[in-house]
C-alpha cells in the first residue's frame, strides 16, 4: 500500500512538471539528484530492468537520453485484478511478465525452510497454531522435498468460514449432508489405519464415480496412518452446488476473525433466490447485475465493444471472482446452467467436490484426473519449440458448459462463445500495437477484422459432432449449422502448435496439466481457482485470459512477435509442471487440507491444534 501511495504522489508530481513546463521539470529532476536513487516507479521507466527480459543491451540510455517524448505513463491496477491500459504506456505484457517474474522469485525465496519458520509463518498468516500432526507433515515435505511450503491459501480459503460455525452445528450438517443424493463418505476411524469409501448414495452403477474418489485417496496411501479420525462427504460430479448465502457467509467469516464461532438457529432465513446472494450488498453482480442472455435462435455474435479500453489479468484469482466481475455470472456454463442462480444453502455445508468458484463454499481436494508424469513427451508426439511450426492458437474440444435446450442460453457458454468468436468472419476486435521492446507507447488499440485474423491466427474448432443437446427439440440440428465439428486432433498434430488454450468445460479443466507439461504456450482462462493456484505465477509459467476473450487477440499477437517470451514462459510452464505438481505435491496439499479438516470438523479445535516445536514436547510441561 506504502509503494502505491508513494508512486501515486510521484505520478502526481509529474503530471504537474508537464503542464507546468519546464522549470517544474528541473526542479524535479533536481530533487531526484538529491535523492539518490530515483523513486520506483521512475526506475522502471529509465533504466529498465530487462534482466528478467533477457536484453541486457537495453539496460541503461546514454546520458539523459530518454525515448519517450513525454511523460512516460502507468497502467492502472485495479483492485478486481485487471490492468488498465494506457496507451502512453508501454505494452501492458512487458510490465505483467517482469512483476509476476519478481514476485514468484521473492515467493521462492522467501519459503520456510525448517519446520519452526514454517510454524511462525503458519501463524503469522493465519492467526493460529497449525493442525495437530503438522510436525509429520512437515517431515514428509522435507522427505519428498515439496517446495513452497507455506503457500496453502486456497486451503485457507475453503476451511475459514467453517471456523466460524459451531462445531455441534458442523457435525450436524455433515449427518444431513451424507442422506443428500450423489455423496460418497469418506472415514478413518480410531480403530483403522486407512481412509475408506464407507457408504454412498449414488444412484445406479456407481463404480466409476467411486474410483474418481479412491483415486484422490490414493494420494495418501503413504500417511493415511497418520491421519488423526475423519469422516468427509464428496461428490464425485464436475460441479460444486454449494452456494453461499453473503450474510452467513460474513457472519461465520467474523466469528473465525474473532476466535468465536455462531450457531446455525442465529443464521438469517433464506428468502433470495440467484447466484448474487453469494455476494456482498455493494459489490457489481449486487448493484448493476447485466441481464441474463436472450434465449436461442438469438445465436452469440462476436460482438466487442471496440471503444472500451484494454484490460488484461493482473491477478488471475482475483479476476475469478463473480461478485467483482458479474459478466462471469452470463458468460460461463457453470452459471448460466442455472438462470439466475439457485438458492444459497441455509447453512454452511462441508461438501468435498471436485471443483468450486468463489460463490461456493464447497472444499476443493487436489484432484489427480488428467495427470501425467511428462516424462515421455517425445513419444507422445510433442516437439521443441522450435519444431512447432504452427503459430496459430490451437483448441479443440466437445460444446460442453451446459446442457443445449430450446429454453437454455447454451451460445453464450464459455466454448460456445470461443468457437464462434475464433470462426467468426463478421465484425471487428480491437488489438493493441506489439512494439518491438518495452521503450516504445504501446499506443492504442487498432481496429482489426475479424475476416483477416482469425483464419491466420485461430484454429478453434469443437471435435465430433454436437453433444448435450436436445436431439427432438432441434438444439443439435442448430448446433451443427452453426459451427463445423471436425475431427479430433492426435497428440502429434496438438504437437505443431506453438500456442494451445484451455478453457473450462462443464467444470473446471482436467487438461490442463497435460498440456503444461507439453513444450507449448498455454493460455487460460477459467473462473475455477484449484489448488494450485497460490502456487503458480501467471504470466511466469501460462498465460491467463478473461473469460471475456477482450484480451485472447491481444496476447496472440503480442507473443507471435515476441517469440523469445513465448518460448521462455512455455519452457517455465513445463518446468513448473514436472516440479510443482508432481504426485507428491498434490499429496501434501491433501495431507495439509486432512489435518485442517480433522481439526475444524472435531468437537474441540484446541485439543487437535499443534502444540509448539520438538524442542518443547509435552514431557517438558
Ligand atoms: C463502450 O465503451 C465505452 C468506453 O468505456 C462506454 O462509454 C460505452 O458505453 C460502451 N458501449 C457499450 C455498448 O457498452
Ligand atoms: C472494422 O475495421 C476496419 C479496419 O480494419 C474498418 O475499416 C471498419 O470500418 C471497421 N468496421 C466497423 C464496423 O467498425
Amino acid at each position: 500500500m506504502a509503494l502505491r501511495t508513494k508512486r501515486s504522489v510521484w505520478r502526481l508530481l509529474f503530471r504537474s512538471a508537464f503542464s507546468l513546463g519546464f522549470l517544474w521539470l528541473a526542479a524535479i529532476t533536481l530533487h531526484r539528484l538529491s535523492f539518490g536513487s530515483p523513486p520506483t516507479h521512475v526506475r522502471v521507466f529509465s533504466v529498465v530492468d530487462m534482466s528478467v527480459l533477457q536484453q541486457p543491451q537495453q539496460h541503461q540510455y546514454r546520458n539523459g537520453y530518454h525515448p519517450w517524448n513525454s511523460a512516460p505513463e502507468e497502467h492502472t491496477y485495479t483492485p478486481d485484478g485487471l490492468l488498465i491500459v494506457n496507451p502512453n504506456g508501454p505494452h501492458p505484457i512487458f510490465e505483467l511478465i517482469r512483476n509476476a517474474e519478481n514476485e514468484w522469485n521473492a515467493k521462492l525465496q522467501r519459503a520456510s525452510k525448517t519446520l519452526e519458520e514454517a510454524v511462525v509463518e503458519y501463524e503469522r498468516r493465519y492467526k493460529r497454531p497449525p493442525p495437530l500432526g503438522f510436525d509429520k507433515w512437515w517431515d514428509y515435505v522435507v522427505k519428498h522435498d515439496v517446495l513452497l511450503p507455506d503457500e496453502y491459501d486456497e486451503i485457507y480459503y475453503d476451511l475459514e468460514p467453517y471456523w466460524g460455525l459451531h462445531p455441534e452445528d458442523l457435525a450436524a450438517s455433515e449427518r444431513e449432508l451424507e442422506e443428500r443424493d450423489d455423496i460418497i463418505v469418506v472415514a478413518k476411524t480410531p480403530e483403522s489405519d486407512k481412509l475408506e469409501i464407507v457408504r454412498t448414495t449414488v444412484k445406479g452403477n456407481p463404480t466409476a464415480f467411486l474410483v474418481r474418489i479412491s483415486d484422490i485417496l490414493n494420494l495418501l496411501e503413504e500417511v493415511e496412518h497418520d491421519l488423526p479420525p475423519l469422516r468427509m462427504s464428496f461428490s464425485p460430479h464436475d460441479n460444486p452446488n454449494m452456494l453461499s448465502d453473503w450474510r452467513i457467509k460474513s457472519m461465520v467469516m467474523n466469528a473465525a476473525k474473532r476466535g468465536t464461532t455462531v450457531r446455525q438457529k442465529d443464521f438469517p432465513p433464506i428468502h433470495t433466490v440467484g447466484w448474487a446472494q453469494g455476494c456482498q450488498p455493494s459489490t457489481p453482480a449486487r448493484v448493476k447485475r447485466p441481464p441474463l442472455p436472450a434465449l436461442p435462435p438469438h445465436a452469440y455474435e462476436p460482438q466487442f465493444n471496440t471503444s472500451a479500453p484494454k484490460t488484461f489479468i493482473a491477478s488471475h484469482r482475483a479476476t475469478m471472482d463473480p461478485c467483482a466481475h458479474p459478466s462471469l455470472l452470463v458468460t460461463h456454463g457453470q452459471f448460466l446452467s442455472h438462470y439466475a442462480g439457485p438458492y444459497p444453502q441455509k447453512t454452511l455445508v462441508p461438501r468435498f467436490s471436485l471443483c468450486a468458484t468463489q460463490l461456493h463454499h464447497d472444499i476443493r481436494p487436489p484432484v489427480p484426473y488428467g495427470w501425467v508424469s511428462g516424462l515421455d513427451l517425445e513419444e507422445h508426439g510433442d516437439v521443441p519449440w522450435e519444431e512447432k511450426i504452427d503459430e496459430r492458437l490451437d483448441w479443440r474440444g466437445s460444446n460442453t458448459g451446459l446442457y443445449a435446450s430450446s429454453n437454455t442460453p447454451w451460445s453464450y457458454a464459455q466454448r460456445a462463445r470461443l468457437v464462434s468468436l475464433a470462426n467468426s468472419v463478421i465484425g471487428n476486435v480491437s488489438i493493441l500495437p506489439v512494439p518491438e521492446d518495452e521503450n516504445t507507447k504501446v499506443g492504442e488499440p487498432e481496429e482489426v477484422r475479424l475476416a483477416r485474423v482469425n483464419p491466420a491466427w485461430m484454429d478453434v474448432a469443437f471435435v465430433g459432432g454436437a453433444i448435450m443437446c436436445d436431439e427432438k427439440g432441434g438444439t443439435c440440428k442448430e448446433m451443427e449449422k452453426m459451427w463445423e465439428f471436425r475431427r479430433s486432433q492426435g497428440r502429434k498434430e496438438e504437437g505443431r502448435y506453438k500456442f494451445i488454450l484451455d478453457v473450462d468445460g462443464n467444470g473446471w479443466s482436467g487438461r490442463f496439466k497435460r498440456l503444461m507439461t507439453t513444450n507449448s504456450l498455454i493460455f487460460k482462462a477459467t473462473i475455477y481457482p484449484e489448488w494450485y493456484t497460490s502456487r503458480i505465477a501467471p504470466w511466469v509459467h501460462y498465460v491467463p485470459i478473461q473469460v471475456s476473450y477482450t484480451d485472447l487477440y491481444d496476447a496472440v499477437a503480442f507473443f507471435r512477435t515476441h517469440d523469445d517470451l513465448a518460448k521462455r514462459i512455455a519452457s517455465e510452464g513445463r518446468a513448473w509442471s514436472m516440479r510443482f505438481w508432481r504426485k507428491e505435491d498434490m499429496s501434501a496439499y491433501l495431507y495439509r487440507l486432512f489435518l485442517e479438516y480433522a481439526r475444524v470438523s472435531s468437537m474441540d479445535r484446541d485439543a487437535m491444534s499443534y502444540k509448539g516445536s520438538s524442542t518443547v514436547g509435552e514431557e517438558d510441561l
